[in-house]
């Protein structure tokens, strides 16, 4: 998830697009770029790092004179975030500039295409092909908007980009699949971009761009195509009311909800380019050996999402699994053995103790995965090989969405070594990919209803003074994230635990104000979840249940969840507790983007 902009008019483009880029840093914030044309000819600026580093390389440059120009603000997933990964880019002659959101799917095969033709590439991003393609687009048609159409006939993946041509002063071409892109209709100026904030303070007048269309602006007039056929396409202009803050969050009341309603998208972007010919391709794991056993570290949320893979990758791939938190296992003088991989989970990518885990797993000799979210992060960087969630920045203080991508990445490393250990049939791998993509589709139709039973729920149990969070088996992690996110924005506390224990201990504290919120899913273990919750019924505890139709125990609270296929439904489980979370903070009139006393990255000792 990046943030791109384009300007076309009568005042200086080049501070319109920087404070556009500024307000769509929360789309990403590793790099930086913009391209501009004056009477010189065509110009590019790049830097690495948040935007202050490309203020700082403009500051000396006059740019006045140039009316035109894109911008972007980068959130890396192919090459490191560095200068030369940095949008734009631009093609072998310098005739065209071009800025880009997305994942080019096919790219390194058209990439190899292309350098067969001669094309050289100065980075490791697909994007930089994108650009060679309608280059060599323009050649074979000898027209800008020709030349598009006919480089994304040949392009998979998801984009939005916007292009500058040295030839065509003060135009801008844009176009969409997938990835967000509109246009901002002003008096004597345009603009393209990500997403409304970009442009707010200047115009509220907004045209949503649907896939499969390609914009033309220029200072004075906008026209969208179909971008196979060409045709001129009739757009609605229409009036944004919203505020900057308000635009950032998508309409959203925090950054935590916006993320949470994103987990669908997210499903499909981690899937992006790793499914091919219906198995899974993730060339990140083929320069290591299968694990002979595997050390999963981590901490907080991430270390739920590898406690989550445990399940699947000991019951699918025939892995032994250990998941160690961290701050516990760097003090502790673990025994590696021969065929030991230490793969490290985190979102951020420098939290110290899983850093300091690495450490570890180097000195003893041992190889490391990383699973990050962050392109080019300490742990990325400090890891033998390292597989990124593609899950875009997460703002809020509170993981959601990057536990999901884990989830996905973690179950798309189940597939691969159990297909390398030829344990799993190809169908059986197939069925589960194609249940993943369709979970996506099934959590975005669900979502609204699950954060109205959410917004019910919570308001009934607001009173409790502590809840516990029960699951068994697959659920158990789940139980775990169920208990953390309340106690980190609601300021409740809450236990999570195997439902199985509650008879061992725990059970001595329910009442009427320790409420239980269970999970309690259509699959082998529901009995002896049923069982353990009538112990918690005979003591008078009141249970909500996370349950599936027709298969319910009777319990105070039924929320029942669409039946999903196998360990699938953890991905409207998650949501749930998330949202119940949520709405228990909102209703309890908590801050829930900034809680107190939480780092969204703990990088202290
Ligand atoms: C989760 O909501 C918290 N922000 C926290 O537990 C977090 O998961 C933990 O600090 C690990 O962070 P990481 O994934 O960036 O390493």
């Amino acid at each position: 998830m990046c943030g791109i902009i384009g300007y076309s008019g009568h005042r200086p483009a080049i501070p319109a697009i920087v404070e556009g880029l500024r307000r769509l840093e929360y789309r990403g914030y590793d790099s930086a770029g913009v391209a501009y044309e004056d009477p010189r000819g065509l110009h590019v600026i790049r830097a690495e790092g948040k935007l202050g580093a490309l203020d700082d390389k403009i500051r000396g440059l006059d740019t006045t004179s140039s009316l035109c120009g894109i911008g972007h603000t980068r959130w890396a997933t192919h090459g490191l975030p560095v200068e030369r990964n940095a949008h734009p880019h631009m093609d072998g002659a310098g005739r065209f500039a071009l800025v880009h959101n997305g994942i080019i799917e096919n790219y390194a095969e058209l990439k190899a295409e292309l350098q067969a033709e001669g094309h050289v590439f100065l980075s490791e991003t697909d994007t930089e092909v994108l650009v060679h393609m309608i280059a060599k687009g323009v050649d074979q048609t000898g027209d800008v908007r020709r030349g598009i159409s006919w480089a994304l006939a040949r392009v998979d993946g998801a984009y939005a980009f916007a292009l500058l041509s040295k030839d065509h002063p003060g135009k801008i071409w844009a176009s969409r699949k997938a990835s967000p892109l509109l246009m901002g209709v002003g008096v004597g100026e345009n603009f393209v971009a990500s997403d409304i904030p970009a442009f707010l303070p200047y115009t509220r007048e907004v045209v949503f761009l649907d896939n499969g269309e390609l914009v033309e602006i220029d200072a004075s007039s906008w026209q969208v195509f179909d971008i196979v056929s060409l045709e001129p396409k009739a757009k609605e202009v229409r009036h944004i009311s919203w505020d900057v803050q308000a635009a950032q969050k998508d309409g959203y009341k925090h950054f935590m909800l916006k993320e949470i309603f994103e987990q669908p998208k997210v499903i499909r972007d981690c899937l992006a380019g790793r499914i091919q010919k219906g198995q899974v391709a993730l060339p990140e794991l083929d320069a290591l050996p299968v694990p002979e056993r595997l050390t999963i570290v981590a901490c907080g949320t991430s270390y739920h999402a590898g406690l989550w893979a445990k399940y699947l990758l000991e019951t699918w791939a025939r892995i032994p699994v250990q998941v160690e938190i961290a701050s516990e296992f760097r003090y502790r003088d673990s025994v590696f053995l021969p065929g030991d991989l230490v793969l490290t989970i985190s979102q951020s990518g420098e939290t110290a103790d899983t850093l300091a885990a690495i450490r570890i797993a180097r000195e003893a000799g041992v190889a490391i995965l990383g699973l990050c979210n962050v392109v080019g992060s300490s742990i990325a960087r400090e890891s033998d090989s390292v597989v990124y969630t593609q899950a875009g920045p997460e703002i809020s203080v509170a993981s959601t969405k990057a536990m999901c991508s884990q989830m996905v990445v973690l179950l798309l490393m189940t597939l691969a070594w159990a297909a390398r250990k030829g344990i799993l049939a190809a169908e059986a791998s197939e069925d589960c990919l194609r249940a993943l993509i369709r979970i996506s589709d099934l959590l975005e139709a669900e979502l609204p209803a699950i954060r109205k039973q959410a917004k019910i729920l919570c308001q009934e149990y607001s009173d409790a003074r502590s809840f516990f969070v029960l699951g068994r088996g697959l659920y158990v992690p789940l139980a775990l994230e169920g208990a953390l996110k309340p106690k980190e924005i609601s300021y409740i506390h809450a236990a999570g635990y195997a439902s199985g224990e509650m008879k061992h201990g725990p059970i001595a504290l329910i009442d009427a104000q320790v409420p239980t919120f269970a999970m309690a899913l259509n699959d082998d273990l529901l009995q002896k979840v049923a069982s353990n919750l009538q112990g918690v019924q005979a003591r008078g505890g009141r249970i909500i249940a996370l349950v599936n139709p027709g298969a319910a125990p009777v319990v105070e609270s039924p929320w029942v969840l669409p039946e999903a296929w196998g360990p699938l439904k953890s991905f409207l489980v998650l949501p749930a507790v998330q949202l119940f979370a949520y709405e228990m903070a909102v209703y309890l009139g908590k801050d829930v983007d900034q809680p107190r006393n939480l780092a969204k990255s703990v990088t202290v000792e």
